[in-house]
């Protein structure tokens, strides 16, 4: 004990290998502190000739640091909500030791700290300057985080800028495939190497720049004060969710803003709003919401409505179609007196001292750091929600000023702000300028009562309290493309988790290729938005033919099924800041293939997408990390690690469910039984209500007669009737303890179990659980309608790719004009097919003899209805 206290006092840590034989953390603060040291109410101050540091522990995990010019007084913070000192922490020796970490400050004034067992984590090479420049050690880690940037998951190898820029190069059409910065600043580095992951957060609106492509790592800002906080790990999960705890839970958007929306820049009235509406509903793709751009504004006047052309009675008609309306508001308000908005703004003082160009000519810009500017900002967010206005779009709100496009043009730095009571300038406060006008809107429209939806383009660390997040002017390119899951990625693990793109890219002209992969990538993104820009063709999913259309019709139907496990991510995100959309290393991070692998995303827990990212595409690599996995749709089984060969289609999402998953839908709950027992919580509420919705924890436990499904609800349960489907039960079925009925299905290898819902519920399932083949082919049931006057003399048939075309299936008559029957398919592969009474002269046409293009399908149990309109002999080709 004598000696672990010494080696804990005697000196400071330096980056090396992990020590093993170091004292526990907690008794290497337990001695006297050293000369330069300091405990003031409960932080640990170092003084150096004209630098001072503070470190105050906050909680077990997470150690605030502050670097200073001598005398400097803390600036507030803007992003962080909840930061008392922990008292359960030591401050004594050369440091600060919590549970889960331990600080040194050395003679110099250097910072060093380690994790529990020893290992290095973070490491001054130089004193702080006094001038926002921290030069550190570099690690053989990764860092991911950083917020939204262009580029892959790690983040090494490049310096990175924190200045929130209208991105915009017109040259692109949106952003720049390397373009740095981007709209958002969101300064969390998460570390992961050797002793498991740490993160810091530099609490920093300024314009900062982070240096991380050589032996050191700098952080580089213009100031005399620079706040960091030290966040300890172990795993990724564990430094996203002590984050948020420290910048704030993220907000739950309402229901219906997981669903799918509609926009453009430029729909140009009512009418054509209604037919856009009317469209979806006959085309039977799901959506919940429609846009409206500058265009719906008077004169591109925020928080007015070209009332000629979208009358107010609009929204209460979208509203009886089922639609949600979001409007976009800019922070740009026209100078012109006689306009309310700017009006009753200069009278209270609402404006920065400085006109510049926006969208609606010379504009002045609100100080949204000042309170009472954000409450008038409020009245006039309240003044579009009377008018049933559903959610609010913040956009250009870096903020931006014209000309906008590559230049970053913005406020100049040297404008005083009201700093909320604490008066700076917009140098310091740039950053922030987003978090505060998303916190204005979000306050104005939780006052009315239900749960706010907002947008917003621009933010800082925080911003997911108030607001979801889109990548902003992506261009309609299939880089545009690729770039966007790992930017999502990145977003998701820096606390953001609502985010989406511009399905389609924000340009315009996507080829029907390019917006079927959009949107498959958007069917599984947390927001999923189609938005264009104007003067171009718009991006409704049946703009593309009717091979888009009806991949947009399956994508989205799908993700509209699993609406109560994505409904019940987004309430994991409020809990525990865990990413919706997450990369593999998140739920695998032992697992070096993933580490930085950025084409494949983990939905939630459970579900490995492999999004088809590239053009021409005919098949796609999918790697599946450790475990057994199941292919959604069909249950056909994959043992991994292992990289396969998906085949595709337009309409193909590589989709696989990882053993032990419990996906709840709106049907059914799904239950993939692993080896070891699993758990999910299913959140379910009004969809709008501000708190207090209804947690079920789901459990699944395996055993050597099969598995047994429990529900326990934390309030009443509702009357209500359960639909349990267990996947791949090949062996035999003996029964299913706890339910009503149960029923086998042979070709789908899945046994369904209704139940009564109960406030306790245990449903044991009884079968035996070997797979003696992972992939069997499975039956697909063929029912082909033809002309009534069609020879019932010979059969229909089924001819298909998956064979190489050679085999004629018959199928066998129903009555005149129907034929059904199955064929046996390989499971989980598409395949295409075509129509024949029994031979090529006899194969189907188009109604006018045109060639039918091949029919396509996944291998999966189920029906395909299908209508022949004529036959090639019928037609003499
Ligand atoms: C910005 C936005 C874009 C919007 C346009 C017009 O470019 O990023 O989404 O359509 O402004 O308001």
């Amino acid at each position: 004990m004598l000696l672990a206290t010494l080696v804990g006092c005697a000196s400071a840590t330096h980056l090396g290998e992990p020590q093993p034989d170091a004292p526990p953390v907690a008794e290497r603060c337990a001695c006297a502190l050293a000369a330069n040291l300091s405990n003031e109410a409960g932080s640990l101050v170092a003084r150096c000739t004209g630098i001072e540091v503070h470190a105050t522990p906050l909680t077990d995990g997470v150690i605030e640091l502050r670097y200073a010019a001598t005398g400097v007084a803390a600036p507030a913070s803007w992003a962080v909500v909840s930061a008392m000192p922990d008292p359960t922490a030591t401050i004594g020796g050369t440091g600060v030791c919590t549970a889960q970490l331990a600080l040194t400050i050395d003679a110099q004034c250097q910072v060093h700290a380690t994790l529990p067992d020893g290992t290095p984590i973070l490491d001054d090479a130089q004193p702080f300057d006094g001038a926002g420049t921290l030069v550190r050690t570099a690690r053989a880690d990764r860092v991911y985080g950083l917020g939204e940037r262009t580029g892959g998951l790690d983040r090494r190898g490049r310096t990175w800028t924190f200045w929130n820029t209208d991105a915009y190069d017109p040259a692109f059409g949106g952003w720049h495939p390397d373009q740095d910065p981007m709209y958002q600043a969101i300064p969390l580095e998460l570390h992961a190497g050797a002793g498991g992951a740490f993160g810091l957060f530099t609490d920093e609106t300024r314009r900062m720049t982070l240096a991380l492509g050589g032996p050191l790592d700098t952080t580089r800002a213009e100031t005399t004060s620079l706040a960091q906080y030290v966040i300890a790990g172990p795993k990724l999960a564990d430094v996203v969710r002590r984050y948020v705890a420290l910048t704030g839970a993220p907000a739950l958007p309402p229901r219906w803003a997981f669903g799918f929306h509609q926009s453009r820049w430029g729909y140009p009235d009512a009418a054509t709003l209604l037919a856009v509406a009317d469209r979806f509903r006959s085309e039977g793709i799901p959506a919940d919401a429609l846009w409206l751009d500058i265009q719906a504004q008077n004169g591109f006047r925020s928080f007015t409505f070209d009332e000629a052309h979208f009358p107010a009675t609009l929204i209460g008609q979208l509203a009886a179609k089922g639609f949600h309306v979001v409007v976009i508001e800019d922070p740009g308000i026209k100078v012109e007196p006689g306009f309310s908005v700017y009006d009753s703004g200069s009278a209270g003082g609402h404006f920065l001292g400085y006109q510049g160009t926006a969208w609606p000519g010379t504009a002045v810009w609100p100080d949204v750091s000042r309170a009472a500017t954000r409450a008038w900002w409020g009245q006039q967010v309240a003044s579009v929600a009377d008018r049933g206005v559903a959610g609010i779009w913040l956009d250009v709100n870096e903020p931006t000023t014209f000309p906008e496009g590559g230049g970053g043009t913005t406020l100049p730095d040297d404008l005083v702000v009201d700093g909320d009571g604490a008066p700076t300038t917009m140098a310091a406060l740039h950053n922030a300028y987003g978090l505060f006008e998303a916190r204005a809107t979000f306050d104005a429209l939780a006052a009315r009562g239900t749960r706010p939806f907002v947008l917003s383009r621009a933010g800082y660390a925080g911003i997911q309290r108030y607001a979801a997040v889109w990548t902003g002017d992506v261009p309609s390119t299939w880089d545009g493309l690729a770039q966007t899951l790992p930017m999502l990625l990145g977003l998701g693990m820096s606390g953001v988790p609502f985010v989406g793109s511009d399905i389609g890219g924000y340009s315009g002209n996507a080829t029907p290729e390019l917006y079927a992969r959009w949107l498959e990538l958007g069917s599984i993104s947390p927001f999923a938005r189609a938005h264009v820009t104007n003067s171009v063709p718009g991006q409704e999913p049946w703009m593309f033919g009717d091979d888009v259309t009806a991949a947009a019709r399956a994508r989205l139907g799908d993700r509209y099924h699993l609406m109560p496990y994505l409904y019940s991510l987004g309430a994991e995100a409020v809990r525990t800041g865990a990413p919706i959309l997450r990369p593999l290393v998140w739920e695998f991070p032992d697992d070096a293939m993933v580490a930085d692998l950025s084409d494949e995303a983990m939905l939630g827990p459970y579900v490995l997408a492999a999004p088809i990212l590239h053009e021409g595409a005919t098949s796609r690599h999918v790697y599946l990390p450790a475990g057994r996995w199941f292919e959604l749709h069909s249950g056909r089984i994959f043992e991994g690690p292992t990289t396969i060969e998906a085949s595709i289609s337009t309409a193909a999402l590589p989709l696989y469910v990882r053993a032990g998953a419990i996906l709840p839908t709106t049907d059914s709950v799904e239950v993939y039984p692993g080896t070891e027992p699993s758990s999910f919580t299913l959140y379910e509420d009004d969809g709008a209500q501000l708190a207090g919705g209804t947690h079920t924890t789901i459990t699944v436990t395996p055993n050597a007669d099969g598995a047994t499904v429990a529900f326990d609800h934390d309030s009443a349960v509702v009357a209500r009737t359960l639909n349990v489907r267990v996947h791949r039960v090949d062996g035999a079925v003996t029964g299913v303890d706890g339910a009503q009925s149960f029923k086998y299905d042979p070709d789908d290898r899945s046994l369904l179990a209704t139940a009564a819902d109960a406030a306790h519920l245990a449903l044991a399932f009884h079968y035996d659980p070997a797979i003696a083949d992972p992939d069997p082919p499975v039956a697909v049931t063929f029912e082909v309608h033809v002309p009534a006057d069609t020879s019932q003399a010979t059969p229909i048939s089924i001819v298909s790719s998956a064979d190489t075309w050679t085999a004629q299936t018959p199928l066998a008559w129903v009555t005149a004009g129907v034929a059904r029957g199955t064929v046996s398919l390989p499971r989980g592969e598409w395949f295409q097919y075509k129509v024949t009474r029994g031979s090529w002269t006899t194969v189907e046409k188009l109604a006018n003899c045109g060639e039918v293009t091949n029919r396509s399908r996944f291998a999966a149990a189920g029906s395909q209805v299908d209508t022949v309109a004529t036959w090639r002999d019928r037609c003499g080709n």
